[in-house]
């Protein structure tokens, strides 16, 4: 794990800014009637014409949309799809990459349609409160353990379940490189963490219980009981004293002061 320079950092805010703000742009695009295909080629449209960038999801393994979108019971990698219509009451994750100055930035958030039940509600809140307590925990000398353990332990005290089977990811040149960011863990366990690594932290909250399973298009990933999943994302580097949350939105400054970072 190769600690970028401060030279590289300064390029991967521009690269994580551009994505930041396509998730922030979707907001009002994400609508009953609205299909997740038109979503993702609107995504795709900001990335390449608006910010002359890459849509670094299209060919990542045989992906070939901008975002992946992850509606209700989708835990994460749903394919957009123009059958697919949003619908009142929908729970819709969307998850975009983008390449620029050679760097990868990956975030998510999620989306409410309309009138979303309490439950719903609160499960799409505790998940960002869950990557928030993750992201808390980055400084030098914390471990990746200290991240996943923070996470799991909101999660389990407000009934939920993380999913084990996908986990956040080091990132820069490429978008999954070495480490792996369990989202579930021991105090002090694990990689140790020193100024310049850069990663992922995108913790997956179930409803109900932890298991998943594929659908036939290889990409698709469900719950088994079919109980709704979230998931927010952030690409983060680690600084001397803390953390910087590279894909950082407008819209969070004020939860980012509430969690010191
Ligand atoms: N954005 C996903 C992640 O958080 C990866 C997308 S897979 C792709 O790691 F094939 F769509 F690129
Ligand atoms: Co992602
Ligand atoms: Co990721």
């Amino acid at each position: 794990i190769i600690p970028k320079t401060e030279e590289e950092i300064i390029a991967y805010r521009d690269t994580g800014r551009i994505a930041a703000e396509i998730l922030t742009t979707l907001i009002d695009h994400v609508k009953v009637g609205a299909s997740t295909y038109e979503i993702a080629k609107l995504a795709e449209d900001l990335i390449v014409n608006k910010y002359d960038a890459i849509a670094s999801c299209i060919g990542q393994y045989d992906f070939e949309y901008a975002l992946c979108s992850s509606v209700n019971d989708v835990v994460c990698h749903g394919v957009p799809s123009k059958e697919e219509i949003l619908k009142d009451g929908d729970v819709v994750n969307l998850d975009i990459t983008v390449r620029k100055h050679g760097l990868v930035s990956d975030t998510s958030r999620m989306y409410l349609v309309g009138e979303v039940s309490t439950e719903a509600e609160k499960l799409c809140k505790v998940g960002q409160e869950c990557l928030y307590k993750g992201i808390a925990q980055v400084k030098p000398g914390n471990t990746l353990g200290d991240i996943g353990f923070a996470i799991q332990k909101h999660a389990t005290r407000n009934g939920y379940t993380i999913v084990r089977e996908y986990t956040g990811h080091g990132i820069g040149k490429e978008m999954h490189e070495a480490p792996e960011v369990l989202h579930y863990g021991k105090k002090g366990k694990g990689v140790k963490l020193i100024e310049g690594m850069t990663f992922t932290i995108e913790p997956m909250v179930n409803q109900g219980s932890r298991k998943i399973e594929h659908l036939e298009d290889d990409w698709t990933v469900v719950t088994c009981d079919g109980k709704l999943s979230v998931q927010w994302e952030h690409t983060i580097v680690v600084t001397k004293t803390g953390v910087e949350i590279l894909t950082l939105r407008d819209e969070e400054k004020e939860i980012a002061k509430a969690y010191k970072v």
